[in-house]
């Protein structure tokens, strides 16, 4: 049976007591081929899809987040707290239920997908919103967790960071070698930061012997790494990495440079297009942050960026059920009909 990612990767994740683990048994995703997607992209390259939203929470934050909570029970925190786009509010909720501690989560008015506000409230974290957006309720939660006990479960905690890492870990293990190329959704830019740490850990360890390149994609209207500025009014249907002033800002650009990656941004239409094609053709449902790790790759074959041959993994970091909101939204509304034989084939057009 599969432990959850602390105790399935002892060597690079160390408890003194192995009673302060706290897991939901997250991690162990699968790594989906998708020959459909990239037959239509680009058929010169293989398209593999780490599947985030199978952990317990939906995303990929409970990988942080079981690392995260165990270390602050190991120091004997009683509270945690997040700001968040709605993704790490839910996995901080969690954990902290299953920890027995308790959580407060600060979210941006009106800007999360309805499933991750659900999940914050059913696990019993105090959920505030704050009239502002994610860097705004980053900075107020850090300010808080420099002047009370209460633990930081943002990436700033390194502990997340480290647990982020498996992710990097389970391809490598599922492919035999890294793939070529890494792409994924840029947001506060730790995921991509994790990764990075968890592919060079590997190639440390001896498991692997060469690392892929980082492709990261930011939305337009939120593309603070990729324009050299802080976005003071971030905007972007991809509520999860509407981020204008990410916290591993430097960490990423370091990811790029040292893999010899990229960060790009894709436009609010790209991604939309990207997030119906992965559900429509590989039956593979995200929300919308994560497809753009998709539109990125489309974006770039358009440019030739590819040379072919090579394997190209792209991180779908949420389940698509967080959001239906969205997914209702771009999408062919039922036919209401009588039900009656003729009726329905009539509306089936037969
Ligand atoms: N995709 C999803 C679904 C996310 O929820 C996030 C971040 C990202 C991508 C970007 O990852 O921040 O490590 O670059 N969500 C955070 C949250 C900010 O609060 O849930 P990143």
């Amino acid at each position: 049976m599969w432990k959850g990612i602390i105790r399935e990767y002892p060597d690079f994740f160390k408890f003194s007591n192995d009673n302060n683990v706290v897991t939901i048994l997250e991690g162990n995703t699968p790594l989906i081929p998708a020959p459909r997607l990239a037959e239509k992209i680009n058929p010169q390259i293989s398209i593999f899809l780490k599947y985030e939203g199978l952990n317990p929470t939906g995303s990929f934050k409970d990988r942080g987040m079981t690392m995260a909570v165990s270390r602050a029970i190991e120091a004997g925190s009683k509270a945690i707290i997040c700001a968040s786009t709605g993704n790490t509010s839910a996995s901080a909720a969690a954990y902290a239920a299953r920890a027995g501690i308790r959580a407060f989560v600060v979210i941006p008015e009106g800007k999360i997908a309805l499933g991750k506000l659900a999940q914050a409230m059913i696990h019993g974290a105090k959920v505030i919103k704050v009239l502002g957006n994610f860097d705004d309720a980053l900075k107020v939660v850090k300010q808080i967790s420099e002047e009370y006990p209460i633990t930081l479960v943002n990436s700033l905690n390194p502990h997340r960071i480290e647990g982020q890492k498996s992710g990097a870990f389970e391809i490598c293990d599922a492919l035999g070698e890294p793939p070529e190329y890494h792409s994924l959704p840029v947001g506060n830019a730790g995921n991509i930061t994790a990764y990075w740490a968890g592919y060079k850990a590997y190639l440390d360890s001896g498991k692997i012997k060469n690392l892929p390149k980082m492709i990261g994609f930011q939305a337009e209207g939120a593309s603070p790494i990729v324009q050299g500025r802080v976005f003071e009014k971030p905007e972007t249907i991809a509520t999860a990495i509407r981020i204008g002033n990410p916290a591993s800002w430097k960490k990423a650009e370091q990811a790029r440079d040292e893999s010899k990656g990229l960060i790009d941004a894709v436009s609010d239409d790209e991604i939309l297009k990207a997030y119906k094609m992965v559900s429509c053709l590989e039956g593979v449902f995200c929300e919308p942050a994560s497809a753009a790790s998709i539109a990125g790759v489309i974006k770039k074959s358009a440019q030739g960026f590819f040379n072919g041959g090579e394997r190209v993994v792209c991180t779908l970091t949420g389940h698509g059920l967080k959001d239906p909101d969205n997914a209702i939204k771009i999408s062919s509304e039922p036919v209401t009909c009588e039900p009656e034989m003729r009726k329905v084939l009539n509306v089936l057009g037969f």
